[in-house]
């Protein structure tokens, strides 16, 4: 499971990233191959130009935007001038105020928490003291491992540590759900261990969890913690491959539509948050949080549910329209969704998760159904996608070496299952247990269902740390 990172531009020029729009795919799609759907959809007004990733450049970045911390540093639908300009002034302000020096890409871990922000000489990070001009050195400071423990990331060392359950109650739970965007928590247990861990001190007021922790070798159990109820199917479904799902089936799927149309899937993974991909925002025009409108508890397009509206749309900074590397974005929803037998969100999966190779896990969407299709499907498609191997994927035969290790490849390499043009952003879920994880995020792939050319998805295992930095910057 080893690749290389790949920073230069990935041969596949014709194909990499398709426009996610409706308008022009000319596709091979094999979600419900054989189906004999109509073109269902108008193409968008021409006046919305198909995104072009064939020549689209690593986009500039504004200070602003490069951050997922932070309460104003997102992209935002209106007012994002006087803000930014704002940010820019108290930046700048900062900078000279304390002489700091700017930090212009701050990674706060191997993954990809990604902060650009000025923070002052001697910043500490995950101390629970907000040092840095915009927050950013105290997200991405909580994590969960196998089992759901509990980790925080100690200031002293940059290590992350489970918590002890000495000291630990509920009320700490709710505290650290909260502060990662969720309503609260769902479930909280101990299990022995004798790791050394963090141990709160009530003596230890703080704003964030991480600012109560204090290492401690002694302890003998750990805490565990959902925040959560997760990845459980509500609807009756049946299973076939490349069939028409029902109601409830895949209750955390959305479709986001653009200027009303649909344009791109995503997932809920909170009441307030639903992940989709980086490239589904290709100008300033789909950036705009006011454009879209999503749609949950749906599995046709022709009786869509009340829709709900976007508050801010986050696009992870590293996103590369070049090779399509760090292709995720998270939206806030203006308001939380109410989950229900037909909405409900999946599970993120722990951050040493591992979705072996072979195992069979499902991806949904209303992209497109066949070669020659013009719009995409009316009705919610789902297929069975084995996760293929990453070294054979970025081998010779298949895609030679352009996959980062931000990418994970799922389908068959002989064809005929995939996701295509306008599933993006959509889910690749995985049952373990009997909940279901994201592992996925479908991002690109060589035309659709083709031999040797199997979907690729966003590794979301490798972008936990990311996501829950923008839900803890944007928690309602
Ligand atoms: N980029 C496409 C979209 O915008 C998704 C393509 C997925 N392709 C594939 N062969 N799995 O909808």
């Amino acid at each position: 499971m080893t690749s290389t990172l790949n920073d230069r531009p990935p041969p596949y020029y014709a194909s990499p990233v398709q426009p996610p729009s409706y308008a022009s795919a000319v596709n091979h799609s094999t979600i419900g191959q054989g189906s004999n759907y109509q073109p269902y959809y108008i193409p968008p007004p021409a006046s919305v130009p198909p995104p072009s990733y064939v020549a689209q450049e690593r986009r500039p970045i504004s200070p602003k935007s490069k951050l997922c911390g932070g309460k104003k540093r997102c992209f935002s639908s209106s007012g994002g001038c006087l803000i930014l300009c704002g940010l820019v002034a108290v930046a700048i302000w900062l900078g000279v105020r304390y002489g700091s020096k700017i930090l212009s890409d701050v990674i706060n871990n191997k993954n990809s928490t990604y902060v650009a922000e000025t923070c002052p000489a001697g910043t500490q990070y995950c101390d629970g003291k907000a040092e840095c001009s915009q927050g950013g050195d105290e997200l991405g400071c909580v994590r969960f491992g196998s089992n759901y423990s509990l980790q925080v990331m100690n200031s002293k060392d940059m290590k992350f540590y489970p918590v002890c359950s000495t000291n630990w109650s509920d009320s700490f739970s709710d505290k650290t759900c909260k502060q990662l965007g969720f309503n609260g928590f769902y479930k909280t247990d101990t299990f022995v261990s004798s790791s050394p861990a963090l141990t709160v001190s009530p003596s230890k007021p703080s704003q964030n969890i991480q600012g109560q922790l204090q290492i401690n070798s002694a302890c003998q159990g750990c805490v565990s913690l959902e925040c959560i109820a997760c990845g459980v199917q509500k609807g009756s479904g049946r299973i076939i491959g490349g069939a028409p799902s029902t109601l409830g089936k895949w209750p955390w799927q959305v479709s986001l539509h653009h200027n009303n149309y649909p344009t791109c899937g995503g997932t809920i993974v909170a009441p307030s948050f639903v992940i989709t991909a980086a490239h589904c925002f290709p100008s300033t025009e789909y950036k705009n949080a006011g454009s879209w409108k999503v749609y949950a508890g749906v599995v046709s397009q022709a009786s869509l549910t009340p829709p709900l509206y976007v508050s801010k749309i986050i696009i992870n900074e590293r996103y590369s329209g070049t090779n399509n590397d760090f292709d995720i974005a998270v939206m806030r929803l203006k308001r939380p969704v109410t989950f229900s037998s037909t909405v409900q969100p999946v599970c993120l999966p722990t951050f040493d998760q591992v979705f072996a190779t072979g195992t069979a896990c499902w991806t949904t969407g209303f992209g497109t159904l066949q070669s020659g299709a013009s719009s995409g499907s009316p009705n919610l498609m789902e297929v069975s996608v084995n996760i293929i191997d990453q070294s054979t994927c970025n081998g010779p035969k298949v895609y030679n070496g352009v996959l980062t290790p931000n990418m994970m490849c799922a389908g068959n390499l002989q064809g005929g299952v995939d996701s295509c043009q306008g599933d993006s952003g959509g889910p690749l879920v995985c049952k373990v247990a009997d909940r279901w994880y994201l592992a996925g995020v479908t991002s690109w792939g060589v035309g659709c269902g083709l031999k040797n050319k199997p979907g690729v998805y966003t590794r979301v295992t490798q972008q936990l740390s990311w996501v829950y930095s923008c839900m803890e910057a944007e928690k309602p």
